[in-house]
């Protein structure tokens, strides 16, 4: 069992009396308002759970790429249609699983590269209502139970669809056509994209688009402005990924954990929960749940989101190892949440050797401490009187020394936090 009973990721509060005014937290082009004001729940989130859900379970392939690359044959990957069942799905068990981890939003797989759509499309047949045992719409009843408890969601939607027949694009090293050599071929896929995009629209008023697969064509082929407009038109207060080739909103890192700051000011780091998007029961590499939240404070100091994918299996279950990182983190948000929602981007690089996050009115500072530390930690370059300094979730008061303050200099001094001895640590934990 994983357990963050070992390593402990406890977080400090310092209160400020007066506001930081060293410390210029990243501030990004100046956006128009209406662009700030429908991002501002996204900004405010911190944590969304990404659902790579697809036939590809049944076997427990590679999502689309496992034909694409040719580790299988396109046939022998459509068999897997057979085995979908959703006979356990229970998207209100999804939703309060999703709701319990902290979580504000969530993504699911409309469709995924392979073209099979997760919802009742009637733009073809290719859908698990209509080739699957399933026969049912996973998307309508999940999105209805996540609005339920206030969460938002999010439709992940590939423009690339390697299995319909007017798609350039087929296996790696073979294409069905040539745009160029064939426009009309093109338009009738446009037609039939497009045409799903508005009916993912109209049933489900997605709070956030995530697109994937703009890479195999330009924006002009997508049509992504075109794109754009219609979807702001129909919900002006909708967010779009970055992957509609340049019209979209925020970045979208993967797998890439934060280093630096990035440059936009509204981005989300996708990762998933072990090695692979979709469900495959040989991954047995599960991040704890302590490296996980390790790096989402990672991603929230530098003003980002963690966007975090679990793969449900084919009968719609999520297996117990996900289950239980989500409730472990859930634990840990719950204790820790003060220095993560609500809070803004930390302090930059150099004044403290962790994840910084400042509260929303600049009168705290959050750090984050990895392991069992204990002794003493360092702050520098802090201008700010220090009014009281406390461990987030059990309240301790901790000491702390400023130590080369000169009077008669500007310089601030270093400020030295005595860290809890251990049994105090113990108290911090899950
Ligand atoms: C990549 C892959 C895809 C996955 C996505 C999630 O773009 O093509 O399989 O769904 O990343 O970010």
């Amino acid at each position: 069992m994983m357990t963050m009973k070992n390593k402990p990721l406890f977080v400090l509060i310092i209160i400020f009396n007066i506001l930081i005014t060293s410390f210029a937290v990243a501030q990004a082009k100046v956006e128009p308002e209406t662009i700030r004001e429908k991002m501002q729940w996204f900004a405010d989130a911190k944590l969304g759970i990404f659902i790579h859900t697809g036939i590809y379970s049944v076997n427990g392939v590679d999502e689309s790429w496992s034909f694409h690359n040719k580790k299988i044959s396109h046939k022998e990957y459509m068999t897997q249609l057979n085995g979908f069942t959703l006979k356990n799905y229970d998207p209100v068990f999804w939703a309060d699983l999703i709701k319990e981890s902290g979580a504000k939003y969530a993504v699911i797989t409309t469709k995924h590269h392979d073209g099979v759509a997760m919802y009742d499309t009637k733009m073809n047949g290719m859908s698990i209502l209509k080739q699957t045992p399933a026969k049912r719409d996973m998307i309508d009843p999940f999105f209805k139970e996540l609005r339920k408890r206030g969460l938002k969601c999010g439709a992940y939607f590939s423009l690339i669809d390697w299995s319909h027949y007017d798609y350039p694009g087929f296996l790696r090293d073979s294409a069905r056509y040539k745009i160029e050599d064939d426009y009309a071929r093109w338009n009738r896929f446009r037609t039939f994209f497009q045409g799903q995009l508005a009916e993912i629209d109209t049933k489900f008023k997605p709070d956030l688009w995530w697109f994937d697969g703009d890479w195999e064509h330009s924006a002009e082929q997508w049509e992504a402005e075109k794109i754009r407009n219609i979807l702001m038109t129909n919900n002006p207060n909708t967010i779009i990924n970055s992957r509609l080739q340049g019209y979209g909103d925020y970045e979208t890192p993967e797998q890439n954990f934060p280093v630096s700051r990035p440059k936009s000011e509204w981005w989300e780091l996708c990762m998933t929960i072990n090695d692979n998007w979709g469900f495959q029961h040989k991954d047995l590499n599960w991040k704890t749940p302590y490296e996980i939240i390790t790096i989402f404070a990672d991603a929230v100091s530098h003003g980002g989101n963690l966007l975090l994918d679990i793969g449900p299996k084919e009968d719609g279950t999520i297996p117990s190892e996900q289950i239980n990182i989500l409730k472990e983190l859930g634990a840990w948000n719950k204790k820790h949440g003060e220095a993560i929602f609500g809070t803004k981007a930390g302090i930059p690089q150099g004044h403290f050797y962790g994840p910084t996050t400042i509260s929303k009115d600049s009168t705290s500072l959050f750090l984050f401490v990895h392991g069992t530390n204990s002794g003493q930690l360092m702050l520098k370059g802090l201008d700010s009187k220090i009014s009281d300094i406390s461990v987030v979730g059990s309240g301790t008061k901790l000491n702390h020394k400023i130590v080369g303050k000169i009077s008669w200099s500007k310089v601030p001094g270093l400020v030295y936090i005595d860290l809890p001895k251990q049994n105090l640590i113990s108290m911090s934990l899950l």
